[in-house]
């Protein structure tokens, strides 16, 4: 059987230069040439590349079984994280299932969202209190590092009840590692496609990353000993936090199913894998509506007819806002934050439309694309959210031409929580505020380039001017 066909790789080196800067763009256009089903060579590691809704179903719904490994990168292996972290591990350990278990029942069944939601309430009301110290000051926000904290706060107040970082420019340290760790994993290292690098670190990226994992342990361990040392000390002082609940867990449960030591590993692998993709998608949203004035006024007039500008939104508020659901829908379809997903790795040779999936390849699906593509969107480029009121799409894994939280069983976990904070901060952000660029800068001249760091980020981070409207 032949592989799926794709570009002459050079010798060593395998289509590096064909990717560039870009490889979402890159890849969506060599797919123009050789078809949804698409074979690159990286270095010693073959990639499959799918680009069309229907092998994306084929693949992450029919051969779910087959591509159910992560090529794990060297950065994943410190601490010895890729051994037992969710993100990592094949499908078939029976301690990702556990993992998954646990997120899916435990920590964000609607049940559970719902018990933490006052945790991220104050969370929020924090965020308008900084928007609205901007406006009396006519201060730019630096609406990217804000999405950030209000992201990673909001994680922290759902997992652990804390919040670790500040809106201001102040030292801001459990932020730092978390921006650290996130670089790491998203910088290219050599070593993942050379085997000859395997046992050295050439650019140092394992080292940095070790040093702060370490620094992340130490604060996790430091959280998690103060709450269980509270919870030997007075029952009362259980918050039903995510913590809690993993604590209960693990104290319930068998040993082998989620050790205590375990459960740093979690946390880190939630508050990372959450923030970024959490911070981002609310960028993009932000400078989709910054840039489209009119759909703005239309999201906010929404808010104030169904909620009441003296209101504060809450979670439970969030199905009955129509317009809002179709931005967050439009905005994530031009924008996914994993335009390739996280690659999927092929554990036993198989075959897809009569070609060879060989063991070991790297499966993408180019869900940027797809997102992109004019055979499935009417004017794919614009940003239209009334195309979403129908309601008849939704992001949630069965409607393959929009899959920004991927599908089947590596669905992201973290799905239920983003539906609610991305929501509810977009909504905070703008029910009470309107925004403007700075100077004389008209909103049609914002930059909308993106720029590919694993994850999809605004090329030139967001900044603007909140304006108080009541
Ligand atoms: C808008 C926000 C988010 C987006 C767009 C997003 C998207 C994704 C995507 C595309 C994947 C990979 C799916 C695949 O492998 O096919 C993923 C995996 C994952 N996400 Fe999210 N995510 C978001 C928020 C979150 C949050 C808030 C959390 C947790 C607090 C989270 C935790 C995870 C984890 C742990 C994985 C790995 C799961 C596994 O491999 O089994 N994500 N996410």
């Amino acid at each position: 059987m032949k592989l799926p066909s794709g570009p002459q790789p050079y010798p060593i080196i395998g289509n590096m230069f064909d990717l560039g800067q870009n490889p979402h763009r890159s890849i969506a256009n060599l797919s123009k040439i050789y078809g949804p089903l698409m074979t690159l060579k990286l270095g010693s590691i073959t990639i499959i590349v799918i680009s069309s809704p229907q092998l994306a179903k084929e693949a992450l719904q029919k051969h779910d079984q087959s591509f159910y490994g992560r090529a794990t990168p060297a950065v994943s292996q410190v601490h010895g994280h890729d051994k037992v972290s969710m993100i990592w591990l094949p499908t078939t350990d029976i301690r990702w299932r556990v993992l998954r278990r646990i997120c899916k029942n435990h920590m964000f069944s609607q049940q559970k969202l719902d018990e933490t939601q006052v945790l991220r309430q104050e969370s929020l009301r924090k965020l308008r209190d900084y928007m609205k110290d901007c406006c009396d000051f006519g201060r730019v926000v630096d609406v990217s590092s804000m999405a950030c904290s209000i992201s990673l706060n909001l994680i922290t107040s759902s997992l652990f009840s804390r919040d670790l970082s500040q809106f201001d420019s102040g030292p801001n340290v459990f932020m730092d590692i978390v921006k650290a760790l996130i670089q790491g994993v998203s910088t290219a290292n050599i070593a993942d496609y050379f085997p000859v690098f395997k046992f050295v670190d050439p650019q140092g990226i394992k080292r940095r990353a070790k040093a702060y994992v370490g620094k992340m342990f130490a604060i996790l361990d430091d959280i998690i000993s103060q709450r269980s040392e509270a919870r030997r000390q007075d029952s009362a002082l259980i918050t039903n936090d995510i913590l809690d609940v993993l604590l209960d867990f693990s104290q319930r449960s068998s040993e082998s199913e989620l050790p205590q030591n375990q459960i740093k590993h979690l946390l880190m692998d939630l508050i990372l894998a959450g923030t970024e993709a959490t911070a981002i998608t609310v960028e993009w949203i932000m400078a989709e509506l910054i840039r489209n004035p009119e759909k703005m006024a239309k999201a906010r007039n929404e808010l104030q007819t169904l909620i009441g500008s003296d209101k504060q939104v809450q979670e439970s508020d969030i199905s009955r806002l129509p317009y809002l659901n179709a931005v967050v829908k439009e905005s994530i379809r031009l924008h996914p934050v994993g335009p390739l997903l996280i690659p999927h790795k092929a554990e036993v040779d198989l075959e897809m439309c009569g070609y060879l999936i060989p063991k070991n390849a790297n499966v993408m699906v180019n869900v940027w694309a797809i997102g992109r593509d004019p055979r499935i969107w009417h004017n794919p480029e614009r940003f239209e959210p009334e195309r979403f009121l129908d309601g008849k799409i939704d992001f949630k894994g069965h409607d393959f031409e929009l899959i920004p939280f991927g599908s089947g069983r590596r669905i992201c976990p973290g799905l239920p929580l983003a539906n609610r904070t991305v929501h509810l901060v977009v909504a905070n952000m703008i029910h009470n505020f309107n925004w403007k660029l700075q100077g004389e800068k008209k909103p049609q001249e914002l930059d909308m380039n993106d720029k590919f760091a694993f994850s999809l980020h605004k090329a030139l981070p967001l900044q603007a001017i909140p304006i108080r409207l009541s």
